[in-house]
């Protein structure tokens, strides 16, 4: 069987104002009028074979996120995992892993997609998932590669080696999970370099295994919590005293970086992790002055800038390059060079509440 498992947590920091604990990034209305969940529902229904789809989510997320798949109208059946607190991907994974393992078998193929990132070009990345489904068969652990544009901070790189057999992948020689700044250079200028999408490809029971191995305690208090759980009654809402015990710890610092048997595809589809309000703009045509508009506004004199209203009229006179974002209670404005900065922000906000 063949299982894409949506992940979907985390509020999303640098989409404030809009994206916030009540409505993390997932959630949030895109300037075609979607959302970054439905489109990732409709990209793994849309893979051959698939019937169903599980979601781990937190059980604070789950009414929202059905109300967000039955609007897209998707003909699959759902399982889903909720979380009582939020403890990164690896718990995550795991979870997936042992439910999935259990209800379907080990040998289930699971393709983990986190909610958070578009891709254009269906039909190369379904190619793509073909190609990791087979290598997931044959004991590896996938990751999807993508050709970095900056030396960007915020991602995992992945330096390939040998080639695989006669496949078109290649064994991962080295996992770097969010290098500093330096070492990112470093790693573009050598040429051997990937982004890490953020997506995987393995069977159930090969990463239990390596759960096993890597991250026992997570894989321990996991499975403790989803005993005693019917895995045929959806959803399966974890159990909070035991979940938390697990360590707050990514899949990516858990297991990739640690296993030798983890292969890179190279991810050849058009592929952004709309991690900032740049990469949201980048969404909106740009009219000839170079200003992307989403909403009502009066402008005099003003260029590059990115301008956003729910509500009200957004007038702005002699701007450039700014980032304007406003909302019912809140509204940012930043240089379009600090769209990574706002997470600061966020965190001020945090200190003061
Ligand atoms: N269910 C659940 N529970 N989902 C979670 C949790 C959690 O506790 N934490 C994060 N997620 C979801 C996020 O919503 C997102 O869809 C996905 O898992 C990845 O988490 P992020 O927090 O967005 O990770 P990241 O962006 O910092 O880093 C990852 O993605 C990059 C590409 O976007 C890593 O895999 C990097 O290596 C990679 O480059
Ligand atoms: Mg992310």
């Amino acid at each position: 069987m063949f299982l894409p498992v949506i992940m979907s947590g985390g509020a999303g920091s640098r989409l404030w104002p809009v994206s916030r604990e009540t409505l993390p990034k997932p959630f949030i209305e895109l300037p075609d009028g979607g959302t970054l969940l439905q489109k990732t529902l409709q990209r793994a229904a849309s893979l051959d074979g698939v019937e169903r789809v599980l979601t781990v989510t937190n059980k604070e997320y789950y009414f929202l996120t059905r109300d967000e798949y039955q609007v897209t109208g998707t003909p699959v059946a759902h399982d889903y995992l909720l979380e009582p607190v939020g403890r990164n991907t690896a718990p995550a994974v795991a979870a997936a892993a042992r439910y999935a393992g259990g209800k379907y078998g080990e040998d289930t193929v699971l393709l983990v997609l986190p909610a958070d990132h578009l891709i254009g070009n269906q039909e190369t990345f379904s190619k793509a998932v073909a190609a990791a489904t087979e290598l997931a068969r044959n004991g590896w652990l996938v990751t999807f590669g993508v050709e970095p544009v900056r030396p960007e901070t915020g991602y995992g790189y992945i330096e390939s080696g040998e080639k695989i057999g006669k496949t078109d992948a290649h064994k991962v020689a080295r996992f770097v999970e969010k290098p500093d700044l330096q070492t990112a250079k470093e790693y573009i200028a050598s040429g051997r370099f990937t982004w890490n999408s953020g997506m995987f490809c393995f069977t159930a029971g090969n990463m239990i295994a390596a759960l096993r191995e890597f991250a026992p305690e997570v894989l321990t208090s996991v499975e403790q919590t989803l005993q005693g759980s019917n895995p045929e009654i959806t959803p399966v809402v974890l159990n909070e005293e035991i979940f938390a015990l697990s360590p707050d710890i990514s899949i990516d610092y858990a297991v990739m970086e640690r296993s030798s048997k983890v292969a890179v595809i190279g991810a050849d589809f058009d592929w952004s992790d709309i991690g900032s309000w740049s990469a949201l703009a980048e969404l909106v045509k740009p009219d000839a002055r170079g200003n992307r508009i989403n909403g009502e506004t009066l402008l005099v004199d003003v260029d590059n800038c990115y301008i956003q209203s729910e509500s009200r009229i957004v007038a702005g006179i002699g701007l450039d390059n700014l980032l304007v974002v406003d909302t019912p209670d809140a509204l940012l404005v930043a240089h379009q060079s600090r769209a990574q900065d706002v997470k600061a922000v966020v965190k001020q906000l945090k200190l003061k509440s």
